[in-house]
């Protein structure tokens, strides 16, 4: 398996990519905004994104997007093909794309939201924090981003003040915690619940 930035040799993956984010959306069924091959190709080819690729064959997937002056930049996108799942290969991918951000955008705040355990759990090993969306970018261009998910509308509701997804944040001047603890799963899938119950139901009144 290797991981690397991408560049336009690696447009033929775009379609697999794209595929890959839409059935895993529906199979998850809350929480991935879709994403075009054209879109995806934009990303392949700006030094921004990294591939893991098993030979020829796609294995994985994230980018990095930059927001609001620089002042901060996201890692988004993040995809393991089913095949790929179960390995440590999502964690190796956003070490990666994270370590790319450092070099490319050392004083940006790096970001992400997201609905998945599993992201949760990555992003809180690399040094990042859960906060409310208002420590997030206000750039209205990262937001729209949100439009192709099922949950566009929750968001909207809530004056971008909350959604499904947790904001997490790791901002680079901040002192680093003392101790590293590792995510409490039964309290994210509790809170998890908690705001699905709340913001799902008024959704279908
Ligand atoms: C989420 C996803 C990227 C994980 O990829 P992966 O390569 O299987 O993840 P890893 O093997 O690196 O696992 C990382 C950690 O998450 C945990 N994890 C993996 N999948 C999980 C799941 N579905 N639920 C809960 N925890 C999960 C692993 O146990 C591991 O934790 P550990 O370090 O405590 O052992 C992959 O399932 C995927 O592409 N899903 C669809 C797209 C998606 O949800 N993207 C994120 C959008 S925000």
């Amino acid at each position: 398996m290797k991981l690397v930035v991408a560049n336009e040799s690696h447009f033929k993956y775009a379609h697999i990519i794209s595929d890959t984010i839409g059935e895993s959306a529906k199979v998850r069924g809350t929480g991935i905004a879709k994403r075009t091959p054209e879109y995806i190709q934009k990303k392949l080819q700006n030094g921004n994104a990294v591939i893991a690729l098993d030979g020829e064959t796609f294995a994985g997937f994230c980018y990095i997007e930059v927001w609001g002056h620089e002042k901060f930049v996201a890692n988004s996108g993040l995809i393991v093909h089913p095949d790929y799942r179960g390995q440590g290969l999502a964690k190796k991918i956003k070490q990666r794309i994270f370590d790319l951000s450092r070099t490319k955008f050392p004083d940006a705040k790096i970001f992400g939201i997201t609905t998945g355990l599993a992201v949760m759990k990555i992003n809180y090993e690399l040094g990042y924090k859960p906060v409310t969306f208002s420590e997030l970018t206000d750039d209205p261009e990262f937001w729209k981003g949100c439009q192709t998910c099922k949950n566009f509308d929750i968001l909207t509701r809530t004056e971008q003040k909350m959604c499904l997804c947790t904001g997490m944040l790791h901002d680079p001047n901040a002192q680093p915690a003392v101790k590293k603890d590792n995510v409490n799963s039964k309290a994210f899938t509790r809170l998890k619940s908690i705001k699905e119950q709340l913001l799902l139901k008024k959704k279908t009144k």
